[in-house]
Formats: structure tokens, C-alpha cells, sequence
């Protein structure tokens, strides 16, 4: 099969490396469409390695056809139209993946959109309902709004009835992010989000933060949260050192949840994509939420599909065809 290879310069390649094969509670993905994620720039970088294990080619979601099944596995079968969560191996024609981390397309939609689902979703469900627990009513700040993981965040908010606040890099972003269902917003290159975040909280704290930022917004995050509010951190765009007041952790009772999804083990994924199977699938069906689709390129051309996430000028998700 044909795979992405990073080169000694981190040049991307479209070249023959080996299949792999199904294991016994593993279903194998002809792919049709797979989607870039933050985290794969870094890995072309070195500085994400795979967990253990995981296939050594990027990519960690992608939308195909079952082409075989494992002896172990009971949910697919030859032909059925897929998307998957993956640990690594998505940048490729064909990967094999544990049945648990892999979902119908709901409503037998594109793979275009199919691929745009499984980590952005997974991420944003974990972190916003399984680790912060979000109630219906509580205020949520969601920074990087406009990314992958932030539309499909900002879409759970308004559906599940959490009013949200975003940040992000530019006025038509943070349009976007309020079409989309956000409340209100701020711009990251025009000052602190405090203000206009503490005006959104109207007094009254914020109850759940998802934040991809880290070192730089920990103050004001710890700041901005109410009684018993919870900041999961999924990333450290903005640096991983701080120096924080402890006090406000006590008096305020708050939690500073850190939370990485790739390296969970594959029964904690299963309950995950479960969950969106039965919560979040049938809103897709019936439109209420949208895969949220920024560019589409053929995968031969992944430097520039790279170039294009890197220049943070992107709203959702950036995809890319694989035709064999
Ligand atoms: N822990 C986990 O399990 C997990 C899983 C998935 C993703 N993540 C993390 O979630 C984040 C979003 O991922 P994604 O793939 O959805 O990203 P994405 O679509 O590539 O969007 C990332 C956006 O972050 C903003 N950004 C870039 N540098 C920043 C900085 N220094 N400070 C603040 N904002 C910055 C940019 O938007 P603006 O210019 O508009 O701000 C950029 O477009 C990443 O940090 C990723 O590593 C974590």
C-alpha cells in the first residue's frame, strides 16, 4: 500500500511501505479520507512520538470501507462504510484498527465528512462531558474556538445547552464560531480574553474551560472560573510552565484536569465512541450538528494540506482524499 513517509528533512512522501494485517479484535480500513489534527505537525516534528504500539504513519482518524474483519470482532462486516479513531496510521491507503474505536458514518454521509468526526468529537466529548462533567446551563470557555476540536466543542455546548465563549485569531473566526453557536468571543492578537470572558460569566464564574493553550491563559482561566469550576487542559499551545496562586484553587474549590486522548488504552476509546454513537450520532443524521469542512486536498499533496493548518488561517477541519 501507499503511506506518508517523513523523511531525515521531515519532507512528506506518498510512497509503498507494508500493509498491515487485522488482529484478532481489529477491523481493517480501506481508506477513503482521512483529516489532519494539530498533534500530526508535531509528530512530523519529533516531538509527538506514537504510543507503544500505534503504527508509526500520522494520522489519527480516517473515513473507508471495512475490507476485512478480525476473529474477535462482532460490529462490521466487509463493505460497511466507516470512520475511526486512530492511534496512528491514518495517512495511508489501508490501516486496521481495534472495532471499538470505529463508528458508521453517520447517515451515510460523505468520507469527506466521515473523516472530519472521530478525533475532534472524541476529544471534545471526553473533555467537556466524561472529565469536566458539564451540566446542562453551565458556562464553558472554549479556547481556539475555530480549530477542529473547537467547532465540534462549541456545537456539543449549544446542543446539550451550555451557553459557550471562545477565543480565536481573527474577527471572521470568531463570526464563524458564533454561527456556529457561541455566545460571544474574543480575539487572541488584541489583548487578555479576561474581560470580555468575565462580561459573558455576567458575575457568575465559569463553571468548565477547555483549553488547548496552556502556560500563558492559566491565570486568567483560574481566574474566570466560578465555585467547583473544572479547566481540562488538552494542550500547550501556549507554553507548559506557569506560576499560579493556590489559593484560588482552594477557595474556589476548583479542578485542573490534564487529559490526552491517543495513549488511553483501547476499552477507555471504546467508551467514548460509544457515547457519541448514542449521543452526538443522531444529531449528525438529523443536521442539528455539522462536520465542519475548512479545505479538501488529495493526499499527494500533504505538504501543502501541513502548510495550510500551520498558518492557523483555518476553520475546522482540513482533509484529504486517498484514491487507490
Ligand atoms: N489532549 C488531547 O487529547 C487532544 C486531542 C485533540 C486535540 N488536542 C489539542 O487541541 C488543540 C486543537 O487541535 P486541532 O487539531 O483541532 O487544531 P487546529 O484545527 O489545527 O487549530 C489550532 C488553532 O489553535 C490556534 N493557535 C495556534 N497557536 C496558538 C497559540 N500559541 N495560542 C493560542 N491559540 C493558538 C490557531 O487558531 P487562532 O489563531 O484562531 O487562535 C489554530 O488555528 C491543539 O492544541 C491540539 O494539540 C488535544
Amino acid at each position: 500500500m501507499k503511506a506518508v513517509v517523513i523523511d531525515d528533512e521531515q519532507k512528506l512522501h506518498w510512497q509503498d511501505v507494508d500493509a498491515p494485517t487485522p488482529g484478532a479484535d481489529e477491523v481493517l480500513i480501506k481508506i477513503h479520507a482521512t483529516a489532519i489534527n494539530r498533534a500530526d505537525l508535531m509528530q512530523r516534528k519529533g516531538f509527538y512520538p506514537p504510543p507503544p504500539g500505534a503504527s508509526t504513519i500520522m494520522g489519527l482518524e480516517c473515513a473507508g470501507e471495512v475490507a476485512a474483519v478480525g476473529e474477535n470482532t462482532s460490529k462490521f462486516k466487509v463493505g460497511d462504510r466507516v470512520c475511526a479513531l486512530l492511534a496512528g496510521g491514518g495517512y495511508a491507503e489501508i490501516v486496521a484498527v481495534h472495532e471499538g474505536s470505529v463508528l458508521p458514518i453517520p447517515g451515510g454521509d460523505t468520507f469527506i465528512h466521515g473523516a472530519c468526526l472521530p478525533e475532534v468529537f472524541a476529544t471534545a466529548w471526553l473533555n467537556l462531558f466524561i472529565e469536566a462533567k458539564l451540566q446542562p446551563g453551565e458556562k464553558v470557555i472554549l479556547h481556539a474556538g475555530a480549530s477542529g476540536v473547537g467547532t465540534a466543542a462549541i456545537q456539543l455546548c449549544k446542543s446539550f445547552g451550555s451557553p459557550c465563549f471562545v477565543t480565536a485569531g481573527t474577527a471572521a473566526k470568531i463570526a464563524a464560531c458564533i454561527e456556529l453557536g457561541a455566545n460571544a468571543g474574543s480575539n487572541r492578537h488584541e489583548g487578555s480574553f479576561f474581560e470580555k470572558a468575565d462580561d459573558f460569566s455576567a458575575g457568575a464564574g465559569i463553571d468548565v474551560i477547555l483549553d488547548p493553550v496552556g502556560g500563558s491563559y492559566l491565570e486568567d482561566n483560574l481566574k474566570l472560573l466560578g465555585l467547583n469550576g473544572r479547566l481540562v487542559l488538552i494542550g500547550l499551545m501556549g507554553g507548559n510552565v506557569a506560576q499560579i496562586n493556590l489559593a484560588m484553587l482552594l477557595m474556589k474549590r476548583l479542578r485542573v484536569i490534564g487529559s490526552t486522548l491517543r495513549t488511553r488504552p483501547v476499552e477507555e476509546k471504546a467508551v467514548v465512541m460509544a457515547q457519541l454513537l448514542e449521543k452526538v450520532w443522531p444529531k449528525i443524521e438529523s443536521g442539528e450538528i455539522k462536520p465542519i469542512v475548512d479545505t479538501v486536498f488529495p493526499i499527494e499533496e500533504v505538504e501543502k494540506a501541513h502548510a495550510l493548518v500551520e498558518s492557523d488561517e483555518t476553520i475546522g477541519k482540513v482533509v484529504m482524499s486517498v484514491q487507490s
